[in-house]
């Protein structure tokens, strides 16, 4: 593999195929605002490009600069970025925004090193928005761009160990200049032509580079450790309902979907367990609903009641004709889901 020619080649290739993004300015350009760029890279981690682009367009229209997301409510985020997963980010996302606007008078720091030390960048992010908005020379490596790597050098070792020695291969390839362009080509590259289960060799610019695309099974790169089972973890809800409303908790901070509104729940155990319910009331089961994290896959038992008398328990009584816009994580949106279907099947339960 000569690094020389991959970064030509690729940049020819980006030139002609890159994919328009809102967040992206096109090849050549300028780099885009950094506000922007900052934000699709929180957003894009572990969420894919289609999922993110109307919920970016969503972001950008409510908290249009840093200083108007450093000024939002803690809950309108958190809720706005319901159905998006891994709630850290969103917590982190605040947290960053008001450190740029009061630490950094409203300006992002503009080098990988200042990056990182923000809340919420780590290493791959710092690399990325540093090279897309600020055109340092950096070798941002995410999961496609790792994959891209192994493959030019057919890196025998397994992950994670691997990782090191793509790291330095990548550092060898990116360029000196057009860094914001070069990341992102080898990111359109890793989604759209080496792909996880069928690399396109045939049709890829890096193939006369390609030490696995010459092994004739590219898809063995990056080599995976042996998987080990995900553990499976249970635990109840409870569905109350009163006069139209259903109440609802905000989780705590710390642990799984923190901070997030949610169903009122007890622990989530390795074992299915009897749970205490937290109003005295007849609970019906509802039934089950399943969700996959990803340490762990998940089984929520339903429980509901009606209430005759609205008691007074910790939470918020949510209409329930307006749960859309109650921004409930997808588990907890399982769950409403499974209890309105019940209760509606099941008529008046008290
Ligand atoms: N994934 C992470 N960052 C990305 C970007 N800038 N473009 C496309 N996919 C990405
Ligand atoms: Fe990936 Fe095949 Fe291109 Fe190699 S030649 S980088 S394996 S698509």
């Amino acid at each position: 593999m000569n690094a020389q020619n991959v970064r030509k080649s690729l940049l020819e290739w980006y030139d002609r195929n890159a994919r328009r993004l809102p967040w992206r300015a096109p090849p050549g350009d300028p780099p885009p605002d950094p506000y922007r760029v900052w934000l699709s890279e929180i957003m894009l981690q572990q969420t894919t490009v289609a999922a993110v682009k109307p919920r970016f367009a969503d972001f950008l229209a409510r908290w249009p600069d840093v200083e108007a997301l450093a000024a939002a409510e803690d809950a309108d985020v958190m809720a706005a970025w319901a159905g998006l997963g891994y709630y850290a980010r969103a917590r982190n996302l605040v947290a960053c925004a008001r450190v740029v606007a009061s630490e950094h008078g409203g300006k992002f720091p503009s080098t990988e090193r200042e990056l990182r030390n923000l809340p919420g960048i780590g290493d791959y992010t710092a690399a990325a928005i540093a090279a897309i908005a600020f055109g340092e020379a950096t070798a941002p490596v995410d999961a496609n761009v790792e994959r891209v790597v192994a493959r030019l050098d057919a890196i025998a070792e397994p992950l994670p160990a691997a990782r090191k020695a793509i790291r330095e291969v990548a550092a060898d390839i990116y360029p000196d200049d057009r860094a914001g362009d070069f990341a992102q080509a080898m990111m359109d590259l890793g989604s759209t032509i080496c792909t996880t289960r069928n690399p396109a060799c045939a049709i890829c610019p890096l193939r006369p580079e390609c030490a696995a695309a010459a092994t004739g099974d590219p898809a063995t790169y990056p080599v995976r450790p042996a998987k080990k089972a995900k553990p499976h973890k249970y635990g109840t809800a409870w569905w109350i309902e009163h006069d139209g409303a259903v109440l609802l908790v905000r989780r705590p901070d710390k642990g799984m979907l923190g901070g997030m509104r949610a169903l009122p729940s007890g622990d989530w155990t390795r074992k299915r367990q009897a749970e205490k319910a937290p109003a005295d009331a007849e609970f019906m089961p509802l039934g089950t609903v399943a969700h996959s994290f990803t340490h762990f896959d998940f089984s929520l038992d339903v429980q509901g009641a009606r209430l005759l008398t609205r008691a007074a328990l910790d939470g918020e009584w949510w209409p329930i004709d307006d749960l859309d816009a109650a921004g409930l994580p997808t588990l907890f949106a399982k769950a409403v889901t499974l209890a309105r279907a019940q209760f509606e099947a099941q008529g008046d339960i008290q």
